[in-house]
C-alpha cells in the first residue's frame, strides 16, 4: 500500500497518522475506526484554491459535502474559505449547525421538497441549483411568498459522461438529473426562469460524472456549454455571470492510479473556457467547481480488527474483519477495490493471498478479493486505504451494525469527531416500551447498554 498525505511507519512498525500510532488509536476508540488526516483534507482545499488564484480567474470552490458530512469537516471547508454544496435537508441542517455561513451554500439534489426549500430560503443560503420545472415553479412561488429573491443554477446536462479513464459524448438524455440541451428542455427552462420576478439566474451547472481521470470530458462539457450559452445570450439576451462544472476529479485508491492534480484539473477546465468563450466573444463567467471525493477520499482510513479465518482449501483464504458492508458499500455497490495492510505489522513481508470479508449476513459483503499480507492472525490490525469519501456517508445499520466512530488526526493529536454508535442509539426511534423495559432484567443489558 502506498502511504498518502501525513501517514507514516514508525519505529515500532506500525502506521502512524497525522502522529499517531494507529494502534493506539485502535486502543482508545475501538474498531473499526474511521481515521482522517485533517491537515490532507486542508492540503486538497488548498490546492484548489491556490490553482485557481494562478489562473487570475474569478472562481468559486464548494466541497461536494455527500462525499463525508459531518459538522467537522464543514468548519474545516468554512476555515478554509470554501463555499459548500448540500444535497438534503440534513445536510443542510448539519451545515448550519455547525456554524457555516449560509450565503457560502448552495443546495443541489433532484426533488427537493417544499420543506426542504422553505428551510434553505429561511437560512438565506446562497445559491439552488435547480433541477426541474417542479422545483423552479415551487421555489419562485415559495421565494415570492417570503419576500425574497433565490439565486439560482439551472443543472443543464451537456450530453457529455464521463468515468475514469474515458469519457463519451452520448445523448444522457436518460438521466433523472438535470435539464437535457439536446432536446431543447434547458432552453426552456432559461426562458422561463427568466420571466420569474423571484428569481436571479446567475449561471448554468453541469456535472458529467464522478472518479475521472480524462480531463478530455470537462473540455467537451465546457464546449457544448458555451455553445448553449451563445445561444441564450443571442435569443434571450441572457449573460450568464457563473458557470459550474460540477465535481468528478480522481483519486489514487491504488499505486497504478495516477490521477492528474488538481491544478492540472483547474488548468484544462480555465484553458477550456478560455478557449469556448473568446471564440465566441462572450465574457468570461466565473467558474465554478464542487469536489467531494478528491478532498476527503485520500485523506481517511478505516482500521479493522481481524478475527475469524477460513480457508477453503486449494482455493481461498477468507479473512473476516469487524465492519464490512456497512461501514464501505462501495465494494459491494459498485465492486470498488480498495488496498490495505495490517497496520500492527506494516514492514512485514506480504506472504499470502486472502480476501477480506465484512461480518454481514450477506455473500456479497467482501471488501477485498485477492490481496497480499503478512501472514494474518486474529487480532491483527487491518488498514484499509482511501476510504474517506463515500464510505462513512454511505455507512448504514445493516444486521443492527452501529456505524463506526471517526476521528481527526493531526500534530499528534487525535479528535473524536463522530462518536460510535451504541446498542441503544440502534432502537432509539422505535416504540415498544415494555419490550424495553424488559431489557431492565437482563443485567448485562442493563448496565453495559442501557447505562441503567
Ligand atoms: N456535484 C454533483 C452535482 C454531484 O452529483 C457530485 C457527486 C459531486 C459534485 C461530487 O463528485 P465527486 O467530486 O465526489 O466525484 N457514491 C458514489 C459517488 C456518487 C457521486 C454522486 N455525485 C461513490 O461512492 O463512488
Amino acid at each position: 500500500m502506498f502511504l498518502h498525505g501525513a501517514s507514516t511507519v514508525n519505529k515500532q512498525g506500525h502506521l502512524e497518522i497525522g502522529g499517531c500510532d494507529t494502534l493506539d488509536l485502535v486502543q482508545k476508540f475501538g474498531t473499526p475506526l474511521f481515521v482522517y488526516d485533517e491537515e490532507l483534507i486542508r492540503q486538497k482545499c488548498r490546492n484548489y484554491i491556490q490553482a485557481f488564484k494562478e489562473t487570475g480567474y474569478p472562481f468559486r470552490v464548494a466541497y461536494a459535502s455527500k462525499a463525508f458530512c459531518t459538522m467537522k469537516v464543514c468548519k474545516i471547508i468554512e476555515e478554509e474559505n470554501m463555499c459548500l454544496d448540500v444535497v438534503s435537508a440534513g445536510e443542510l441542517f448539519t451545515a448550519l449547525a455547525a456554524g457555516f455561513p449560509a450565503e457560502r451554500i448552495h443546495f443541489h439534489s433532484n426533488n427537493k421538497t417544499r420543506e426542504e426549500i422553505q428551510m434553505a430560503l429561511e437560512a438565506n443560503i446562497g445559491c439552488f441549483v435547480v433541477d426541474n420545472f417542479y422545483e423552479l415553479t415551487m421555489l419562485a412561488d415559495l421565494a415570492r411568498k417570503y419576500g425574497k429573491t433565490a439565486h439560482i443554477l439551472l443543472r443543464v446536462s451537456p450530453g457529455v459522461e464521463c468515468h475514469t479513464h474515458q469519457y463519451m459524448v452520448t445523448g444522457q438524455q436518460d438521466s433523472k438529473f438535470g435539464f437535457d440541451i439536446k432536446s431543447g428542455q434547458a432552453y426552456k427552462a432559461v426562458s422561463e426562469a427568466l420571466q420569474l420576478s423571484s428569481v436571479h439566474l446567475l449561471g448554468v451547472h453541469s456535472h458529467i460524472g464522478s472518479q475521472i481521470f480524462e480531463t478530455r470530458g470537462f473540455e467537451a462539457a465546457i464546449e457544448c456549454l458555451a455553445e448553449f450559452l451563445a445561444q441564450l445570450q443571442d435569443n434571450l439576451s441572457f449573460t450568464a455571470q457563473v458557470l459550474n462544472v460540477g465535481g468528478g476529479f480522481g483519486i489514487r485508491y491504488h499505486a497504478e492510479d495516477i490521477p492528474p492534480t488538481e491544478e492540472a484539473y483547474i488548468k484544462v477546465i480555465t484553458d477550456s473556457v478560455h478557449r469556448s468563450f473568446t471564440k465566441r466573444a462572450y465574457p468570461f463567467p466565473e467558474i465554478w467547481i464542487e469536489p467531494g471525493r478528491s478532498i476527503v477520499g485520500e485523506a481517511g482510513t478505516t482500521l479493522y480488527t481481524i478475527g475469524s479465518i477460513k480457508e477453503v482449501e486449494g482455493i481461498r483464504k477468507y479473512v473476516s474483519v469487524d465492519g464490512g458492508m456497512t461501514d464501505n458499500l462501495r465494494p459491494a455497490l459498485y465492486q470498488a477495490k480498495y488496498e490495505a495492510v495490517l497496520a500492527n505489522r506494516i514492514n512485514e513481508k506480504p506472504e499470502e493471498m486472502v480476501s477480506i470479508a465484512g461480518k454481514c449476513c450477506e455473500s456479497g459483503d467482501m471488501l477485498i478479493w485477492n490481496i497480499q499480507l503478512p501472514k494474518v492472525n486474529h487480532g491483527d490490525i487491518l488498514a484499509v486505504s482511501c476510504t474517506g469519501a463515500y464510505g462513512y456517508a454511505m455507512a448504514n445499520n445493516y444486521n443492527r451494525i452501529p456505524r463506526p466512530a471517526v476521528v481527526f488526526v493531526r500534530n499528534g493529536q487525535a479528535e473524536l469527531v463522530v462518536k460510535r454508535e451504541t446498542y441503544k442509539d440502534l432502537i432509539t426511534n422505535e416504540y415498544i416500551p415494555e419490550t424495553v423495559n424488559t431489557l431492565k432484567n437482563h443485567s448485562y443489558m442493563a448496565e453495559r447498554i442501557l447505562g441503567i
